[in-house]
C-alpha cells in the first residue's frame, strides 16, 4: 500500500535507515544497503529487498553500504536509496516532497552538500538537515525545551554523537567516527591476534550482540565461533568469553568515553551541574551493547540509562521536527562553520 505524504523524514544511518512521514510516525525501517550487479554495473535493489537477494544470487550480486561512518560515500547509491524511499510514500511524481534527514553532528559542508543533492535528486522539493544528536534527544522523550542542561549520547553504526542541549538547541556537540561497526572490527582484530583465527564481519557482530559488554558482566559468559586457522588455512572452532570482549573493545569505548569527557569539559558548569541532576540518556543501536551505561556512569559519575527504542530515537525525534518543516531552513546546515564559530 502506498500512503501519500508531501513532508517525510529520513534517518540516514550508516547500517540502518528509517522512513517517516508528518502524521504518520514511522514508516519502515531497512538496512542500507544496495544491491549492484558487477558485472553489468546496474543498480538492482535496496533496503530488505537487497539484502534478501544477497543469499539467493549468483556471486556478482555484491552488497554495497551507501553511507560509511554517518556520511555519503557513494553518491549514486545514497540518490538511488533515497529514491526508492521516496517512492514508497509518495504516490505520484507530481507531488514533490519535502524531506529532512539526519546527519552526524561532526559533518562537513561537502558531505552536508552531498546528502542534500542526493535528496533533490532523488526527488524531494525541500530538503532540511537535522543533527542526529538532536533529533536523538527530541525523539527520546527528553524535555530540552527548557533552560536547563540534558546530554545525549547516540551510538549507530558509523558515528557516536554526543550532544549537550538546551532551551531547544545544541550547547556542545562532539561526533566520533567510532560506533558499532568499530566494535564488530575490534573484535575481529583481537580473534585474529590472540587466537589466530580469521572471522568473518557477521560473525563478529553476532558475537558482539549475544556475548560482548564494555563493562564487566555478574557472571562469565562465553560463545563458540568458527573461522579459517591462520597457520594451516583450515576451519577452526575457539570459545570466546566476554572478559576476552572487554579486553577488546577497550580501545574504542576508550574514544567514545573521550568523546563525552570532551563535550562535558566544555560545557558552562551550571549545566553540567544540570546533567549531573538528570542523567545521561544513551540512543542509537551501539548503545544496546551491555554494560554502556555501567561504564558511562563509571567513568563520569553520572547516571546513565539507555532510551526506549534505542534505535528508533532519531527517527522518533525528526517525525517530531516535520511538524514545522515549513519554519526550517532548507540546504546544508553549514554546521562545521557554526561549530568552528562557536568555539
Ligand atoms: N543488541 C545489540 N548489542 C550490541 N550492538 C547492537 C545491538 N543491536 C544493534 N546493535 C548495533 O547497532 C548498530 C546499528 O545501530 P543504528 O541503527 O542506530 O546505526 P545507524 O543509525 O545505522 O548508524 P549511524 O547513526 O552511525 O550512521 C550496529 O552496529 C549493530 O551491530
Ligand atoms: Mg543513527
Amino acid at each position: 500500500m502506498i500512503i501519500t505524504a508531501r513532508d517525510i523524514g529520513i534517518d540516514l544511518g550508516t547500517s540502518n535507515v528509517v522512513l517517516c512521514a508528518r502524521g504518520r510516525g514511522v514508516i519502515t525501517r531497512e538496512p542500507s544497503v544496495v544491491a549492484l550487479d558487477r558485472s553489468t554495473g546496474r543498480i538492482l535493489k535496496s533496503g530488505l529487498e537487497a539484502e534478501r537477494m544477497l543469499g539467493r544470487t549468483p556471486g556478482n550480486v555484491a552488497a554495497l553500504h551507501p553511507l560509511q561512518k554517518g556520511v555519503v560515500c557513494d553518491f549514486e547509491l545514497t540518490e538511488y536509496m533515497i529514491r526508492e524511499l521516496i517512492k514508497k510514500v509518495v504516490s505520484f511524481s507530481l507531488v514533490k516532497p519535502r524531506v529532512i534527514v539526519s546527519v552526524p553532528s561532526c559533518v562537513t559542508e561537502v558531505e552536508e552538500r552531498a546528502v542534500v543533492d542526493a535528496a533533490i535528486a532523488a526527488g524531494a522539493r525541500k530538503v532540511c538537515l537535522i543533527e542526529a544528536d538532536l533529533a536523538a534527544a527530541l525523539g527520546s522523550g527528553m524535555d530540552i525545551s527548557k533552560a536547563e542542561g540534558n546530554m545525549v549520547v547516540d551510538v549507530g553504526a558509523g558515528t557516536t554523537d554526543c550532544a549537550v542541549l538546551s532551551l531547544g538547541g545544541i550547547v556542545r556537540s562532539h561526533s566520533v567516527k567510532v560506533a558499532g561497526d568499530a566494535f564488530d572490527e575490534a573484535i575481529i582484530r583481537y580473534i585474529r591476534k590472540k587466537h589466530s583465527l580469521l572471522i568473518g564481519k557477521n560473525t563478529a557482530e553476532e558475537l558482539k550482540k549475544n556475548i560482548g559488554c564494555v563493562f564487566p558482566r555478574p557472571e562469565e559468559v562465553g560463545m563458540e565461533v568458527k573461522g579459517r586457522c591462520l597457520m594451516t588455512g583450515l576451519p577452526r572452532v575457539v570459545s570466546i568469553s566476554s572478559s576476552e570482549m572487554i579486553e577488546a573493545f577497550d580501545d574504542v569505548s576508550g574514544r567514545i568515553i573521550e568523546a563525552i569527557h570532551a563535550v562535558l569539559e566544555g560545557t558552562p558548569p551550571e549545566l553540567v551541574a544540570d546533567i549531573a541532576e538528570n542523567g545521561i540518556v544513551l540512543t542509537g543501536g551501539g548503545s544496546l551493547l551491555w554494560g554502556f551505561e555501567r561504564l558511562i556512569e563509571s567513568s563520569t559519575s553520572i547516571k546513565t540509562r539507555c532510551a526506549d527504542d534505542a534505535e528508533m530515537c532519531v527517527a522518533y525525534g525528526i517525525v517530531r521536527s516535520l511538524d514545522r518543516i515549513g519554519d526550517m531552513e532548507d540546504g546544508p546546515l553549514n554546521l562545521a562553520r557554526k561549530k568552528r564559530l562557536s568555539e
